[in-house]
C-alpha cells in the first residue's frame, strides 16, 4: 500500500517535472483527482495525502517538504471556487496575476486541529475550559464519509476601554511597624494590562466524518474551546454519536440486518436485493429452505475499517418467516403432507 502510494508520487513528480516546463503545476495530478472532482473529493484526497506526506513523517526524504508545499498549493487553489475557475482557464500563471498569498496549511490544518509535531503545552499557562459536544452522525455518513460544517459562536478577545488587573500572584511583603519590628505578610500583587472584552464571532468549523469512524470517537479542535483571558483557550472536542439506523445495526465493523420472507419463499427459495448505505445493492439468493433465525454472511459488505478503509467487515442477515394466517383445506393439507414428508415429531423443552 505505502509503496504503491510512493510509486504514485514518483509518477506524479515525473509528471510535475514535465508540467513545470510547460509552466505551472498540475494541481489535479498533484492531488490525484479528476478535473471534475467535487469539493468533498478534493478535501478528502488532500487530507489523506497531507497525512501521508507531512514532512514530519518523512524526515529522511529531502523532497518531502517540496511535495508537501505542492500539495498545499494544489489544495488551496482547487478548494476555492474562484481560484479554481481561474486555474482551469489560465493555469497557475493565471493565478499569479492576483495576489494568491496565504498559508494553506494553517487554513486547513489549523481548523482541523491536527497536532503535527510541537504543540507542547506549557503547564504553567492557565487554560480555558474544554468544550465537549456530541455530534450525531448517520450510519450512511460513517460508511461513505462526509464533511460536516458546524457554525460556532466563539468568544474572541477584543481590546476594550480601561485597564484590568492581570498576572496576579502572591508575594511576601515586609512592613516596618516600628524600630526593630517588622511584619511579613502575603499580599496579592497584580500588573495592569489593557482591558479586553469577549465578543462572540461566527466561525465555521469543518469536520470530516471519515469512513469507518466509530461511535464515541473524539474529534478535537485544538484551541477552539473556552478562551482564557490570561492564558490559552481550551479545546473543543466533538464526540461522534452514531444515530440508530432503520435497517442496519452495527457491531464493530460488522453490520446486521433482519429480513422477513414469506413462508412460500422460505420453502421454495428466493432472490432479493438489499439497498446498502451507499445505495449499491447486495444481492441475496437462496434456493434451499430457509428456517426462522437462519443467518447469512456477506463478506466485505460491512462497514469500512477506520484504520484501513480497504478492509470491510461483514454483513449478517438474519431471516424471519412470515407465516400465512387462517387454515388450509383438507385437500391442501394432504398435498402438503405428501410434499414435506416430515416425521411427526414433537419436542417439549424449556427454551433455555
Ligand atoms: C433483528 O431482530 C432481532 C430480534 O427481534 C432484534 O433484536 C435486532 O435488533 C434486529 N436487528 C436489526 C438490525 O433490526
Amino acid at each position: 500500500m505505502a509503496s504503491t502510494v510512493s510509486l504514485c508520487f514518483f509518477a506524479v513528480n515525473l509528471l510535475l517535472l514535465f508540467v513545470h516546463i510547460l509552466g505551472g503545476r498540475d494541481f489535479y495530478k498533484i492531488l490525484g483527482v479528476s478535473k471534475n472532482a467535487d469539493i468533498k473529493q478534493i478535501k478528502r484526497q488532500y487530507r489523506k495525502l497531507a497525512k501521508e506526506h507531512h514532512p514530519d513523517k518523512n524526515k529522511d526524504d529531502p523532497e518531502a517538504a517540496e511535495r508537501f508545499q505542492d500539495l498545499g498549493a494544489a489544495y488551496e487553489v482547487l478548494s476555492d471556487e474562484e481560484k479554481r475557475k481561474v486555474y482551469d482557464r489560465h493555469g497557475e500563471e493565471g493565478l499569479k496575476q492576483g495576489d494568491m498569498g496565504g498559508d494553506p496549511f494553517s487554513s486547513f490544518f489549523g481548523d482541523f486541529g491536527f497536532g503535527f509535531g510541537g504543540n507542547q503545552r506549557d503547564q504553567e499557562t492557565p487554560r480555558g475550559g474544554d468544550i465537549v459536544m456530541d455530534l450525531d452522525v448517520t450510519l450512511e455518513e460513517l460508511y461513505n464519509g462526509d464533511f460536516v460544517e458546524v457554525l460556532r459562536y466563539k468568544p474572541v478577545a477584543k481590546p476594550a476601554k480601561g485597564k484590568r488587573k492581570c498576572n496576579c500572584r502572591m508575594e511576601t511583603v515586609t512592613q516596618q511597624l516600628g524600630p526593630g519590628r517588622f511584619q511579613m505578610s502575603q499580599q496579592q500583587v497584580c500588573d495592569e494590562c489593557p482591558n479586553v472584552k469577549f465578543v462572540p464571532e461566527e466561525k465555521m468549523l469543518e469536520l470530516e466524518i471519515e469512513p469507518g469512524m466509530r461511535d464515541g470517537q473524539e474529534y478535537p479542535f485544538v484551541a477552539e474551546g473556552e478562551p482564557h483571558l490570561d492564558g490559552e483557550p481550551g479545546d473543543l472536542r466533538f464526540i461522534i454519536r452514531q444515530v440508530k439506523h432503520p435497517r442496519f445495526e452495527r457491531k464493530g465493523d460488522d453490520l446486521y440486518a433482519n429480513v422477513t420472507v414469506s413462508l412460500q419463499d422460505a420453502l421454495i427459495g428466493f432472490e432479493m436485493d438489499i439497498a446498502h448505505l451507499d445505495g449499491h445493492k447486495v444481492h441475496i439468493v437462496r434456493d434451499k429452505i430457509t428456517w426462522p433465525g437462519a443467518r447469512m454472511r456477506k463478506a466485505n459488505e460491512g462497514m469500512p475499517n477506520y484504520e484501513n478503509n480497504n478492509f470491510k467487515g461483514s454483513l449478517f442477515i438474519t431471516f424471519d418467516i412470515d407465516f400465512p394466517k387462517g387454515s388450509l383445506t383438507e385437500e391442501d393439507k394432504e398435498g402438503l403432507k405428501a410434499i414435506l414428508k416430515q416425521d411427526i415429531k414433537q419436542t417439549v423443552y424449556n427454551g433455555l
